[in-house]
């Protein structure tokens, strides 16, 4: 099944000069790389992507943490990886959401750590189904970002200007 999910290199991975790595594993799934950006993540952006974890106590610190807050890395790699099984190959190489219990070899158990907060810094965001694949990705990105058709979209008059947006 041709699939895609969005994954973040999220501030800390950034700040710990983690992309080179991080991308090295990830191209070992063959998967293709079909849009890239870095971006500065608003509170709006971040409590959107979130949107799931609002009634967790440390939602707070994950907005924070998302908007590199916690870093002094106002920035997020973005990107999106399109291919065979794409979600479940990012998701197995990622590993578990708890750096403790992810599995020692994938990124997170490599990387990751507990915050004396309790907050789980885990490097890397991706998606974890198609559903969420599918919303993560027209939130993150335009579709002229975007170098493959994945999801309908439709020319809008914005201002004078022409721009193509999700449907
Ligand atoms: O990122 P993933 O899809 O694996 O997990 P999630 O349940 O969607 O949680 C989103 C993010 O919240 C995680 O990646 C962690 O950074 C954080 N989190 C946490 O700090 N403590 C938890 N008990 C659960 C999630
Ligand atoms: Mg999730």
């Amino acid at each position: 099944m041709i699939q895609q999910t969005l994954v973040l290199i999220k501030p800390d991975g950034l700040k710990k000069s983690l992309t080179g790595n991080i991308l090295t594993r990830l191209s070992e799934t063959k998967l293709e790389i079909v849009a890239a950006k870095i971006i500065r993540v608003s509170r709006e952006l971040a409590i959107q992507h979130y949107w799931h974890m609002e009634e967790r106590p440390f939602f707070e610190e994950l907005i924070k943490y998302i908007q590199g807050e916690l870093h002094g890395r106002k920035k997020v790699l973005a990107m999106v990886y399109h291919g065979e099984n794409a979600i479940e190959k990012v998701r197995t190489l990622a590993g578990a959401t708890n750096p403790e219990e992810a599995d020692s070899v994938s990124i997170r158990g490599s990387f990751g750590r507990i915050t004396t907060k309790g907050l789980y810094e885990n490097a890397i965001h991706c998606s974890d189904n198609e559903k969420n694949a599918e919303r993560e990705i027209k939130l993150w990105f335009f579709p002229d970002e975007i170098i493959v058709d994945m999801y309908n979209s439709e020319i809008k008059e914005i201002d004078n200007f022409k721009k193509k947006v999700w449907k």
